[in-house]
């Protein structure tokens, strides 16, 4: 037998793909072959450069030798740093045996699913959200239970909501804050209202995604359930890392902050796969965490000047509503009544991923459709561009919605 003519997949791949997001961005590059002028707006990571002096201890990592095997869940130098972190901005103290640090969030949210989950086990997840939770979670043996949050009530889950999915077999409420795709953002209150209900589920935990942190527009402090609610600090597992804060998307640096068993059980994961993170981003991300700050408000005015500018242009656009987020980087617009409009539907541009389609093929803008987070009928656009860019994006996209209205 030709073992390579009969391969099929494992089932455990079934129905998961590589991420929309992903092929999007492939789409678009390939485009921008034979189109120089494709704008994409369709990435998730700050379009500015990592910060000199994290650049600088990079490459003195390399210079030093700093190039062999570290410890398995992360060297002792950067767990040192990621707690004085937590310390200083979070009010959080944890020990060093409370940390894990991997290839970035992602790789770390991948082994907290794989160490925790069962067949059978339920995850809450607020939808829209960000798509790879819920293909982690199946590839984990586990089930999403996504839970629709409206505009009206700001793309948050309610207590309620929480309430009503909770099941016997919930293992974890996925939270993320701010959000991607929508900015949504839980403020103090709010979370201590979750954590209420949560008292009443002692056997369910959260996981934070606290990856957009800060990338945060409110006046109000980024809150963390684990400092709002130390009795529920003990089921909390914090996300975070380097990646969108330090504009260090390739060095591929993440970290949690949990209970010691969980971050055993996480270490066994990373011990059967990938091992330690890089030596050498792990020496740059030191000096991310240790260095100086200032970069972070920095950009995250830039940031909300650019918030302000695509939120602002895409609600020019006729029959485009945009909310403006409370933090991430991205303009979650809701396409509906466009895509309602028979001009659209005559010319078989009927949801989403069509619309999509038609920026990218006609407008040549690149953005990613709604219905890959849960968000049908929405477009995520992400603002981690300049303002250049922006303009033209947002010039190119009303004069194709003013020619798909024509007749
Ligand atoms: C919500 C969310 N969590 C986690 C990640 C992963 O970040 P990292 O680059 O650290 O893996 C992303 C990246 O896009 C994200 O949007």
């Amino acid at each position: 037998m030709d073992l390579w003519a009969e391969f099929s997949r494992s089932a455990k791949l079934s129905g998961i793909g590589v991420s929309e997001i992903i092929r999007i961005g492939a789409e678009a590059r390939k485009l921008a072959e034979t189109h120089q002028d494709v704008i994409s707006l369709s990435a998730g990571e700050p379009d500015f450069p990592t910060p000199d002096n994290v650049k600088l201890a990079g490459i003195n990592a390399i210079l030093t030798n700093q190039t062999r095997y570290t410890a398995l869940d992360g060297t002792a130098e950067l767990k040192a740093a990621i707690r004085r972190k937590l310390k200083r901005e979070n009010g959080l103290d944890y020990a060093a045996n409370e940390i894990s640090i991997g290839a970035g969030a992602k790789q770390v949210l991948f082994n907290i699913l794989m160490a925790t989950l069962d067949p059978g086990d339920e995850v809450i997840v607020p939808s829209p959200c960000w798509t790879t939770y819920l293909d982690m979670i199946r590839l984990a043996g586990g089930t999403a239970t996504m839970v629709p949050c409206s505009a009206e009530a700001g793309f948050r889950l309610s207590p309620k909501q929480l309430t009503a999915a909770l099941t016997s077999r919930t293992r974890w409420l996925l939270l993320n804050s701010p959000s991607n795709p929508t900015g949504a953002v839980y403020g103090a209150a709010h979370l201590a209202a979750l954590a209420e209900v949560l008292r009443t589920a002692p056997g369910v935990g959260v996981i934070s995604d606290e990856i957009y942190e800060h990338v945060l527009y409110d006046s109000a402090p980024f809150a963390t359930m684990a400092a709002i609610c130390p009795d529920i600090r003990p089921r909390v597992v914090i996300v975070n890392g380097v990646s969108k804060a330090y504009s260090m998307t390739g060095w591929r640096v993440g970290y949690a902050a949990a209970a010691p068993d969980i971050i055993a059980a996480m270490a066994v994961v990373q011990s059967q796969s990938s091992s330690n993170p890089c030596s050498i981003s792990q020496v740059a991300a030191i000096e991310a965490l240790d260095g100086p700050q200032d970069i972070i408000t920095e950009r995250r005015d830039a940031f909300r000047r650019r918030r302000d500018r695509i939120v602002a242009g895409l609600n020019a656009i006729p029959h485009v509503h945009c909310l403006l987020p409370d933090g991430a980087f991205y303009a979650f617009a809701d396409m509906r009544t466009l895509l309602a409009r028979p001009e659209l539907k005559r010319k078989d541009i009927a949801d989403d991923t069509a619309l999509c389609r038609y920026f990218l093929h006609e407008c040549h803008v690149a953005s990613v459709p709604g219905f890959c987070f849960g968000g049908p009928g929405y477009l995520r656009l992400s603002f981690a561009a300049s303002d250049r860019m922006i303009d033209d994006a947002l010039e190119r996209m009303k004069a194709g919605v003013e020619r798909l209205l024509k007749y």
